[in-house]
């Protein structure tokens, strides 16, 4: 695996969670491979859990690990080619990429969408330039359209704790106060159409994600409808999609945050939610705070599925001819 930009890349993901499972019962049993091998971190947006749990997986390998937070106290980055650079951005991303790789061998780039083009956004323009520029392998620690460090962290999450074979399996849309990117329901989508589960997405109208990762999923627009029978309750707010609406708040309304009430329709659903979260707009407090509730298994599944991935990304430039220069 080159380069890790969706769950996909993983090719067969039940081999993939046995690897992980595998690497979460002895997680220092590859720390020769990553001896001298540097990891950059970049992160263009804030985070908690994929800034530790990322560092953390690489240090289990025995990596070293560099952290930019791109607008801390680095240049202002230009992402736009044939600019005239007479405003605040001092550096172009076309010399930063090339000289950021030179300092390391594998790079993770977290960059969310904009809303300012949804084309961009959605051919993925800051993660690709990494990838063609860098010449080094390239995760994405959560890019414009996905997020699949975290996809694979909940499928890795669903397999621990599911007690049928074949789980009910809910994403459902929730109010928040800010416009937040579809990475993560995206990915989420992408990730449980690689399984056999039984998959319903649940929105207000409006609220419709891009086909390509919505798959085979069904979806409902009556929340009670899909939430009967659930196994696993996945919240996620996320704004429009579709044009002319793209990035944009279309309602806020609280009754679909999840409450006691709402986790009563389900068969006794596990609750997941990849934080950080907005208690009392996308879930109660008693949710949250319920035995059902996996947040924080999920969070801690980060560290594995973030380990699992840099393990395949340092097995692939095991696997590089030597270079000559
Ligand atoms: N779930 C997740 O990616 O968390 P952070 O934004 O804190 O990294």
């Amino acid at each position: 695996m080159r380069h890790y930009t969706s769950i996909k890349d993983l090719g067969d993901i039940q081999a993939a969670v046995k690897e992980a499972l595998e690497i979460k019962k002895n997680r220092f049993a590859y720390q020769d491979l990553g001896r001298n091998k540097t990891a950059l971190l970049i992160f263009f947006n804030n985070s908690l859990r994929t800034r530790l749990s990322t560092q953390k997986a690489a240090m289990n390998l025995g990596m070293n690990v560099i952290v930019l937070d791109v607008n801390q106290g680095a240049w202002k980055l230009e992402t736009e080619r044939g600019v005239i650079m007479d405003g605040d951005k001092s550096e172009h991303l076309l010399e930063a990429i090339p000289v950021m790789a030179s300092y390391c061998d594998v790079i993770g780039v977290r960059s969310f969408a904009r809303f300012e083009n949804k084309e961009d956004d959605y051919n993925e323009k800051i993660i690709n330039q990494f990838i063609q520029y860098s010449g080094k392998p390239v995760f994405s620690m959560e890019a414009a359209t996905g997020h699949p460090l975290q996809s694979f962290a909940d499928l890795i999450t669903i397999e621990e704790y599911k007690k049928t074979a074949r789980p009910k399996v809910v994403l459902t849309w929730a109010p928040h106060p800010k416009a937040l990117p579809q990475a993560v329901p995206n990915s989420f989508a992408e990730m449980v159409n690689c399984t056999d589960y039984e998959f319903v997405i649940t929105h207000p109208k409006g609220y419709e994600l891009d086909e390509r990762f919505v798959g085979n999923a069904r979806v409902e627009y009556d929340q009670k409808k899909a939430f009967e029978g659930a196994d696993f309750i996945y919240a996620k707010n996320w704004s429009a999609f579709r044009d002319p609406h793209y990035g944009q708040i279309l309602s806020k309304d609280p009754s679909w945050t999840v409450d006691a009430e709402h986790m009563a329709w389900t068969n006794n659903a596990y609750f997941m939610h990849c934080l950080p979260v907005r208690r009392n707009m996308i879930v109660s407090d008693d949710v949250i705070e319920s035995p059902q509730s996996l947040v924080i298994p999920e969070a801690a599944n980060r560290e594995i599925s973030a380990q699992c991935v840099l393990k395949r990304l340092l097995e692939s430039l095991q696997n590089e001819p030597a270079r000559t220069e």
